[in-house]
């Protein structure tokens, strides 16, 4: 459904309590990791947070976020850096409700990844955004702005930094 909204229609907030069922997004993946996983990890395991888009109230999509590290041997070491690993922001999972998809709203919970990764940069330190991308998606998170580690195999598994 495409659907004219501004950022005044959006909202992003934490996941409060265990989602309903009634959420489908077009993988059966990201739709079973919402309403199964996503508040056990988030409230009772604390391994991951979930923050939920609602556009004019209503729950549209979600995007998880989690803490991760980059070791040099994927990337080319950038020039003054000592260290053997890189601190990163990751993108674990997300997931537009398959009644709204392509209305931007998976662009905006990739953009509010990225701002969250900004906040911690001024905190804790913290230089990439990453996720692990199926391969269908490659290009669309390229248009994100990821690109693909030049030492990773797009074919097995893409990890794809997106630098500060
Ligand atoms: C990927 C996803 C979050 C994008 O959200 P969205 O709000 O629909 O994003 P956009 O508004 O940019 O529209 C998506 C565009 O990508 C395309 N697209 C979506 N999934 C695709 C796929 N698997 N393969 C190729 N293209 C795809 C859509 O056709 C659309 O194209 P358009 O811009 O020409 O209309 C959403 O499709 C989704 O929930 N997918 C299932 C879960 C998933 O794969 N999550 C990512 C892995 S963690």
């Amino acid at each position: 459904m495409k659907t004219e909204w501004t950022e005044d229609d959006l909202e992003i907030e934490k996941l409060s309590a265990a989602p309903s069922d009634d959420f489908e997004c077009p993988r059966q993946e990201q739709t079973e990791y919402f309403v199964k996983h996503a508040w056990a990890d988030h409230q009772q395991q604390s391994i991951s947070v979930t923050y939920v888009l609602r556009f004019k109230g209503q729950l549209v999509g979600y995007v998880t976020l989690t803490m991760d590290e980059i070791p040099l041997a994927k990337l080319e070491r950038p020039e003054g850096v000592a260290f053997s690993r890189l601190p990163a922001v990751k993108l674990a999972q997300m997931g537009v409700h398959k009644d709204f998809n392509g209305n931007g709203f998976g662009p905006e919970l990739v953009t509010f990844a990225v701002l969250t990764a900004l906040e911690l940069r001024e905190k804790i330190g913290c230089r990439y955004v990453t996720l692990d991308a199926n391969g269908d998606l490659v290009e669309w998170y390229k248009k994100q702005g990821f690109v693909l580690n030049d030492k990773d195999n797009e074919a097995s598994s893409s990890l794809k930094p997106r630098s500060l």
